[in-house]
C-alpha cells in the first residue's frame, strides 16, 4: 500500500473525472437512512473546554487575507483564547442555519460541503499555555469548544511526521476526512468530494489566519499513519488530509528601530575630495530608493473578511441567479483566488485558474487566465452549453464561472497516487478563496462537479488531455427565496 505504484491513482483520476456516471452507477446510498452518520463529531465521554463565546465582529479587509506573514523567531507564543476562538470559528465553524420549505440541509459552515455532509474534521495540537495543557484537541463546532483527546506535548513526533520544524509553533491544525460521512451516499465517488472539501477548508483557515496576522502554511506530505494515530481516529476510516502549522508572525523591521540598536562607526579609508552636486541625479535616485520600513503596506479598505464569510453562500438547493451584471472591480478581485500560499509544495498554486466572464460591466465576455486575467478565449455563442452540468443552476444568469485545472500526469509523476489528493487540496484552496471573494461582492458561488471534462477543456482552450478541470464554480446574484437563513453569531 502507500504511494507506491500509480495504478490505483490512475484509475481514480479516470473514474471520477472522465467517467463519473459509471462510478455513480455502481451504487449510491440514501440520505436519511440509518447508515447516515451525524454531521457533527462528538465525544460523549470527554469534557469540552469552551472557547470565548464572543467573537470579533471584524477581522480586517478580505484582501489582507492574502498577505504573506513571516514566522516568528522560534520562541513559543501560545495563541490567546480570543485569537484561537476566531481562527476556529471563522476558519471552519458553524455559520448558518437554514429553515423553510426549500432548505434541504439546515446546517452550514464557513466552508461549503457537498450536500452539507461535512466529512472534514478539524483537530489541533496546542502547546501548554498555563491554563490549558499541551495536547491534541478536536474542534466542536456546535458548542464552539475544543475537546481534549490526547494530553502531552508530542511536538517532536508531529514535527517529524510532517517534516516540519515546529519550534515556536502557536498551534498545528490537522484536517481529516471522515470518509463515510460522504461515502454513505456517494460511495466510490466520495474521495473526490472529501479531498476537494479538505482543500477548501485549508484555504479558508489560511485566509482567516492571514487576517489574524498569523503565519500559516499547508503541508500535504506527512506520515499519515502517525498523524492518524496522534488524533486517535479509526485507522483507514478517518484520514489526515492536511497539516497546517501556525506561527505567530514576526513583526517586520523598521530602519528607525534597528538603527537605535546599531552604533555608528566611521573607519577612516582613503577617499577623494568630491562635489556630489555634479552628479545630483545619481544621488537623488539613490536617496529615493532607500527602504525604511519592511512592513507590508496596509491593504486598501475593503469588505471585512467576517462579512465576506457571512455572505458566502452556494445559492440554495436550486441556484437560479438573477441576470444582473457584476462590477468589474469585484470580478478583478476574484483573481486573488490564485494568489500563492505557503506550504511544502514549492511554487504554488499548482493548478491554473480561469474565470469565464459572462455578465460583467465593462469586461468583455470571454475566458481569462489568472492571476493576471489574461484573455485566452472567447465566450462561446449561446453561452455555457449543457457540458457544464445538470440544470441545478440556470447558467444564463451566471456572472462568471471559475475553473481550476490540474495536470494529472505531472501530479502523478511528482506525487504518485497521492497526486490526486494533492491536486484537490491545491485546487480547493483557490476554490474556497473564490467563494469567499464572491461573498465579499454580495454574490453566491456554487461549486458544481457535474460538468463534462471535454466541454470545459474546449471552453478554456485546453489542448493537453492531461490538463483536467478539478473545480467548476458558478458565481451569480441570488434570488429571493422562501428560506430563513439565520446567521450563527457568537
Ligand atoms: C466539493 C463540492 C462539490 C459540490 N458539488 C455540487 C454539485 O455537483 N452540484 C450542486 O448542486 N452542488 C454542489 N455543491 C454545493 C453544496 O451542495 C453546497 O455548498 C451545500 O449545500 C452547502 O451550502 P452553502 O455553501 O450555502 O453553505 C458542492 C459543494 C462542494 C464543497
Amino acid at each position: 500500500m502507500g504511494d507506491v505504484g500509480t495504478e490505483v491513482g490512475d484509475r481514480y483520476w479516470h473514474n471520477t473525472l472522465l467517467d463519473s456516471a459509471s462510478l455513480l452507477r455502481r451504487g449510491i446510498g440514501v440520505e436519511g437512512s440509518p447508515d447516515e452518520p451525524p454531521k457533527f463529531k462528538s465525544y460523549p465521554g470527554l469534557r469540552a473546554l469552551p472557547l470565548p463565546q464572543r467573537l470579533p465582529s471584524r477581522l480586517g479587509p478580505v484582501t489582507a487575507a492574502f498577505g504573506e506573514h513571516v514566522p516568528g523567531d522560534g520562541r513559543t507564543a501560545p495563541l490567546d483564547a480570543d485569537t484561537l476562538g476566531a481562527l476556529l470559528h471563522y476558519g471552519y465553524g458553524l455559520s448558518r442555519v437554514d429553515v423553510g420549505p426549500l432548505s434541504g440541509w439546515p446546517y452550514h459552515r464557513t466552508v461549503p460541503s457537498a450536500r452539507c455532509f461535512y466529512p472534514t474534521e478539524l483537530y489541533l495540537w496546542l502547546p501548554e499555555d498555563g491554563a490549558r495543557p499541551a495536547g491534541v484537541y478536536h474542534y466542536d463546532q456546535l458548542h464552539h469548544a475544543i475537546v481534549p483527546i490526547r494530553r502531552g506535548d508530542h511536538r517532536s513526533i508531529l514535527g517529524a511526521a510532517a517534516g516540519a520544524d515546529l519550534d515556536g509553533a502557536a498551534a498545528v491544525l490537522l484536517l481529516t476526512s471522515h470518509l463515510w460521512k460522504t461515502a454513505f451516499r456517494y460511495r466510490h465517488y466520495a474521495y473526490r468530494l472529501c479531498t476537494q472539501e479538505a482543500g477548501m477548508t485549508a484555504g479558508n483557515l489560511l485566509m482567516v489566519a492571514g487576517c489574524l496576522g498569523l503565519a500559516a502554511s499547508v503541508r500535504t506530505r506527512f506520515l499519515d499513519e502517525v498523524t492518524d494515530r496522534l488524533l486517535g481516529v479509526v485507522p483507514a476510516e478517518e484520514r489526515t488530509m492536511a497539516v497546517l502549522p501556525i506561527f505567530p508572525s514576526r513583526p517586520a523591521a523598521t530602519a528607525e528601530e534597528l538603527l537605535t540598536r546599531l552604533p555608528e562607526i566611521s573607519p577612516a579609508f582613503r577617499d577623494v575630495q568630491k562635489d556630489v552636486t555634479l552628479a545630483s541625479d545619481t544621488y537623488e535616485i539613490d536617496a529615493h530608493s532607500v527602504l525604511t520600513d519592511l512592513r507590508p503596506p496596509a491593504p486598501p479598505d475593503d469588505v471585512d473578511l467576517v462579512e465576506a464569510l457571512r455572505l458566502r453562500n452556494s445559492g440554495g438547493t436550486l441556484f437560479k441567479p438573477v441576470r444582473r451584471p457584476m462590477a468589474a472591480a469585484d470580478f478583478r478581485r476574484l483573481a486573488l483566488a490564485a494568489a500563492p500560499y505557503s506550504g511544502d509544495l514549492g511554487t504554488v498554486p499548482l493548478g491554473t485558474s480561469h474565470l469565464v466572464a459572462q455578465h460583467v460591466t465593462g469586461v468583455d465576455p470571454g475566458v481569462y487566465r489568472l492571476p493576471g486575467l489574461d484573455v485566452v478565449g472567447e465566450m462561446p455563442q449561446g453561452g455555457f452549453d449543457e457540458g457544464t452540468g445538470p440544470p441545478i443552476v440556470d447558467m444564463t444568469g451566471v456572472n462568471a464561472m471559475f475553473y481550476v485545472v490540474a495536470n494529472r500526469d505531472r501530479m502523478t509523476e511528482r506525487f504518485g497516487a497521492r497526486g490526486y489528493r494533492i491536486a484537490n487540496l491545491d485546487a480547493g484552496i483557490a476554490a474556497q478563496r473564490l467563494c469567499v471573494l464572491a461573498g465579499a461582492a454580495g454574490l453566491a458561488a456554487r461549486p458544481l462537479n457535474g460538468y463534462r471534462v471535454a466541454s470545459v477543456q474546449r471552453l478554456l482552450g485546453v489542448v493537453d488531455p492531461a490538463e483536467l478541470p478539478m473545480f467548476q464554480i458558478a458565481v451569480g446574484h441570488r434570488t429571493v427565496n422562501a428560506q430563513y437563513e439565520m446567521p450563527i453569531v457568537f
